[in-house]
């Protein structure tokens, strides 16, 4: 079976303390993951080392990044490399998330740079992708988000995109109760599942993990991971209240 997976996304939110405490609870409810299943928990860059070490002896449970740079090293103050993270044992980074694509100008070109770096340093990118509302409204979004892929990580060899995970995110859901529906969700996670096909093959296709973001809950993970094409999710708000990600993990298949 493919990879089914929880991903919190702590933004900027939490005090290092409050962080700990938050992981603390969560590895309480001692929730035995099956192989097929991770929890990941991308969290900010100072509390990647505390992660790390929180969820070391768990098995399938990881810390992640939230972002890395789109340069190997030199002059760019406060930003962190892909090889830095390596270097603290870190092996997952969310690429491209959509607020760092609104705020901080990250333009697929750049994205396709930190996928790179990413895997130089054995790191596997949580690449999103997603489409704002406008688009959405003008019925586009399919060709939207297979350019995001395309431009982004179509010239991988088959055997590194093999090892992607993907968080399907359309803006207009991120933070704002308003989830896709069901449908919605399978409709495009299937459709990305055809590009990627189409491009390298069905078995890679079947083998890549597609997560949903956007106003994912305790109430709803259930219904939204049961789609046959929908591997899990990235999970902002939700993520940062124990019993709520206890539910998420749970939900999955
Ligand atoms: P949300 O955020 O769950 O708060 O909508 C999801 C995300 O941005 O990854």
């Amino acid at each position: 079976m493919r990879k089914q997976i929880a991903a919190a996304n702590w933004k900027m939110n939490l005090t290092y303390q409050n962080g700990e405490k938050l992981l603390d609870d969560i590895l309480d409810a001692n929730i035995k993951l099956s192989s097929h299943q991770l929890a990941i928990f991308a969290v900010p860059y100072p509390y990647l080392i505390m992660t790390r070490s929180e969820v070391e002896d768990e098995k399938n449970y990881y810390a992640a990044a939230q972002n890395c740079h789109h340069k190997r090293s030199g002059a760019y103050t406060g930003e962190v490399s892909a090889d830095m993270l390596h270097s603290i044992g870190i092996n997952y980074c969310v690429v491209g998330h959509s607020e760092r694509r609104e705020y901080n100008g990250e333009t697929n070109a750049m994205l396709a740079d930190k996928v790179n770096l990413c895997y130089e340093n054995n790191i596997i990118p949580v690449f999103c992708c997603g489409e704002p509302l406008a688009i959405r409204e003008e019925g586009t979004q399919n060709s939207y988000v297979a350019a995001q892929l395309r431009e982004s990580l179509f010239h991988l060899p088959a055997e590194k995109i093999k090892e992607i995970i993907i968080a399907y995110e359309p803006i207009w859901a991120i933070g704002t109760g308003k989830t896709a529906t069901t449908e919605q969700a399978q409709e495009i996670h299937h459709f990305l599942r055809t590009v990627i096909a189409d491009q390298y093959s069905e078995s890679v296709a079947d083998d890549i993990p597609i997560l949903y973001g956007g106003s994912v809950k305790a109430n709803n993970a259930k219904e939204l991971f049961s789609c046959p094409d929908v591997d899990g999710g990235l999970v902002g708000g939700a993520s940062l209240v124990a019993e709520d990600f206890i539910e998420i993990i749970k939900a999955l298949k």
